[in-house]
């Protein structure tokens, strides 16, 4: 593991390595996202907090039985083909949210979740390799070379990538964690598992585009459904708050339902729709005190998305 650096310096050299490269990846005007770049599409639905909820678990947006409007990104890591093997992320954002948020605009609760249970990197000083060796082209150096090598980054990096058909079948994770309650000492991580009555069992209109296919397909036939999970930390050592790439072991501390997020049809995938999607923009500091992020992973992405966002929509105007 690489030497800790002042967070500051992280911040400073990831927003110039980021925007570097992302400056670098514009097509036809538009600056992509450094990570989750494809956008398949941004949906409309509910988020409902359920009545039955243990009362430990009950804080935040959590604190009582409510239905809140959300807004969900669904997005690939890496690929603008959908048919490849690939990471998604998932981005929720829930509106009519009471209460003074920790960055950002009033009203707003989001979450932001990747398709595998771990990050490839544990800290935020190899996440800064990373992008060091991404501006220089050289990514395979950094999981490689021979001074500094970063195998379990390659096998997680290796391991995440997988080939899904929509991705309402896909389960997501937050892996790094955050508080449960302002006060109340719980460290938690969710997970979204889909819960829909229909799945997608062969591509859709394979191609390119064969996830967005799929989705449309989905909600032309049933709704799409997702549980909203949240894990604690139960012993800090296996379940560490500083290491992103290590699994919370879910048969040590099983995740528990807390919500149902619903999907209805709807018209997603028009340009204008897309092109909305595309200059939307979340971060993990976009929350309650109650849902605050914890770790220094967490600490650098406040400053580390807005400034990616900035560079993105200034590029854009
Ligand atoms: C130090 C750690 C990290 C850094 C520096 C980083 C960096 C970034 C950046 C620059 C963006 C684009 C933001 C924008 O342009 O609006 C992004 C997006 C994203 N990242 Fe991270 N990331 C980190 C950790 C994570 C982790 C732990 C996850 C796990 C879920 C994650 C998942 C995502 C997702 C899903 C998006 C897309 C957000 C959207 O829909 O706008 N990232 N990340």
């Amino acid at each position: 593991m690489d030497q800790e650096m002042p967070i500051d310096d992280l911040i400073t050299e990831m927003n110039q390595g980021i925007a570097a490269v992302i400056t670098n990846e514009a097509e036809d005007g538009v600056v992509p996202r450094f990570n989750q770049a494809k956008t398949i599409g941004c949906l409309r639905g509910e988020f409902r907090v359920h009545d039955d909820i243990p009362p430990e678990l009950k804080h935040g947006i959590f604190s009582e039985a409510k239905t809140y409007p959300a807004m969900l990104r669904f997005a690939n890591a890496t690929s603008r083909d959908d048919a490849e093997k690939d990471v998604r992320g998932l981005s929720i954002r829930l509106s009519d949210v009471e209460g003074p948020v920790l960055w950002g605009e009033p009203g707003f609760q989001d979450f932001i979740l990747n398709s595998y249970p771990a990050l490839f990197v544990a800290t935020p000083e190899d996440f800064l390799g990373f992008i060091l060796a991404r501006q220089a082209n050289q990514r395979l150096w950094f999981f490689l070379n021979p001074f500094n090598p970063h195998l379990k980054a390659l096998w997680i990096a290796f391991k995440s990538r997988q080939n899904h058909l929509c991705p309402f079948d896909v389960r997501f994770w937050s892996t790094t964690p955050y508080k449960l309650g302002e006060n109340s000492g719980q460290v938690v991580k969710y997970s979204v598992l889909p819960c829909s009555d229909y799945q997608t069992l062969q591509a859709e209109k394979p191609g390119r585009n064969q996830l967005r296919a799929a989705m449309k397909a989905h909600l032309q036939r049933y709704p799409a459904k997702f549980h909203f999970a949240v894990q604690t930390q139960t012993d800090p050592h296996s379940m560490p708050i500083e290491d992103a790439s290590v699994i919370w072991d879910e048969a040590v501390s099983p995740f528990r339902i807390v919500a149902t997020i619903t999907l209805e049809n709807q018209d997603f995938d028009d340009p204008e729709a897309l092109a909305e999607c595309e200059a939307s923009s979340f971060n993990p500091w976009q929350c309650l005190a109650a849902h605050e992020p914890l770790g220094r992973m967490n600490q650098v992405r406040r400053l580390v998305y807005a400034h990616a966002a900035a560079v993105r929509n200034r590029n854009q105007e």
